[in-house]
């Protein structure tokens, strides 16, 4: 017997990352000694408040249902969040919806926006899930592949070369992930005109709006004018506080939009953890020194990653405006995203996700997370140097 699984599946890759993690965890488990930078995982511990709010909900009791949005406390804490940071005005008991991980929040907000057929816009390239959850809606996901030259920002002209009759969504991530790109304010200003003018909504995913180096700032789409009505913000604890396993996020935007929404989290998960919500006030109220000390470490390590990686024969790496990866391009060593990073991993036990798992413009390029110790780098990047100094030597014996 053979049973049927929806055609939805066609197409869907099962994560490459997750998939990396799978492997890391395994070798581990067969004491490979491995260095993973593959991975969008904090290494620090999650700041001692949110423990200490999870906890003591847990003893007080808070171990049921709470309402399908959030606790009031937590979705009061979202708006004022975003009104003080973020220049976003939302009612936080119907422009908010508290959700069990970012990934959550992105999908309930692609569910809610897309018929199967349509067609979401997403510059790449671009976290390896936003694809595979328009396909899992039975909507496609249209690659607008951006540049390196161009330090991968979006123009307007090339996001009018992929609009058609059925895009309904452009999808943004800023800070970006994998090429840590930031948007400036022109790029947002042409994204908003171009919305308006095809009528599309905006999903922005603001994930790592925290990890901005150099003193830049992060700029949510839905503070430009004419953007907030066809916007929904898509934002989790998981970066910024070194909460990936705790599984809390949150979607905001417009009324209408939330209403329908919300359907989607009633049917599927009905609230987020209940105890988590708690901490997750924590995070926003009581953090502001641990992320300002985590930022501060994130930088030196972007320094001492990017440093190591240019210093290999046929590497190169721009410093990343924010988030916490090096996008290296690896062209120069003559190999695939995929032939270094398999070599990466069989010859000096690092792990890295090659560039071709982002999409359209990712092949050629490796990208290395810093979000590990310094340790780890610096065990990391003597295994690569080592190893590379063997490719150069390949490739003086083949003659170029
Ligand atoms: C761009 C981006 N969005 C969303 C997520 C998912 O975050 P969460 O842990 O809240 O599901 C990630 C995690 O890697 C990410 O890189």
């Amino acid at each position: 017997m053979s049973v049927r699984v929806a055609q939805r599946f066609a197409g869907v890759e099962r994560s490459a990352t997750v998939a990396l993690l799978e492997t890391v965890q395994r070798l581990r488990r067969e004491g490979v000694e491995v260095l993973d930078l593959s991975g969008g995982e904090p290494d620090f511990a999650t700041p001692s408040p949110v423990v200490t709010a999870a906890v003591t909900a847990l003893r007080d009791g808070e171990t049921h249902y709470t309402p399908s949005r959030g606790v009031p406390e937590l979705l009061e804490a979202v708006a004022g969040k975003l009104a003080a940071e973020n220049g976003v005005a939302v009612d936080p008991e119907r422009g908010v919806i508290v959700t069990p991980s970012a990934k959550q929040a992105l999908f309930t907000a692609l569910m809610t926006l897309l018929d199967p057929g349509d067609e979401v816009i997403v510059p790449t390239p671009a976290w390896v899930s936003y694809p595979a959850m328009a396909g899992l809606i039975g909507a496609r996901a249209v690659a607008a592949e951006l540049r390196a030259d161009d330090g991968f920002r979006m123009s307007r002209r090339m996001l009018e070369e992929r609009v058609t009759g059925r895009t309904r969504v452009l999808l943004v991530n800023t800070p970006a992930n994998p090429t840590g790109h930031v948007l400036d304010r022109e790029e947002a200003e042409e994204i908003v005109a171009f919305a308006v003018e095809h009528d599309l909504a905006l999903v922005v995913d603001e994930i790592y709006e925290k990890i901005v180096y150099d003193g830049g700032a992060h700029l949510s789409l839905a503070s430009l004018p004419g953007a907030a009505e066809r916007t929904l913000t898509v934002n989790g604890f998981s970066k910024a506080y070194a909460m990936t396993g705790w599984r809390l996020g949150y979607l905001a935007g417009p009324e209408p939009l939330i209403a329908q929404a919300l359907k989607v989290q009633e049917h599927t998960v009905s609230c987020a953890t209940s105890f988590v919500q708690r901490a997750g006030v924590a995070a926003l109220t009581r953090t502001a020194d641990d992320v300002a000390a985590m930022l501060k470490e994130y930088a030196v390590r972007r320094e001492m990653t990017v440093a190591a990686l240019n210093a290999l024969p046929g590497v190169t790496c721009a410093l990343p405006e924010g988030a916490f990866y090096a996008f290296a391009d690896v062209r120069g060593t003559g190999l695939t995203s995929a032939a270094f990073a398999q070599r990466l991993l069989d010859e000096a036990a690092v792990t890295v996700a090659p560039g071709s798992a982002f999409g359209p413009g990712g092949e050629g390029y490796v990208r290395l997370s810093f979000a590990a110790s310094r340790e780890v780098l610096e065990a990391a990047a003597e295994r690569l140097t080592r190893l590379a100094g063997g490719w150069a030597a390949d490739a003086g014996a083949r003659g170029n």
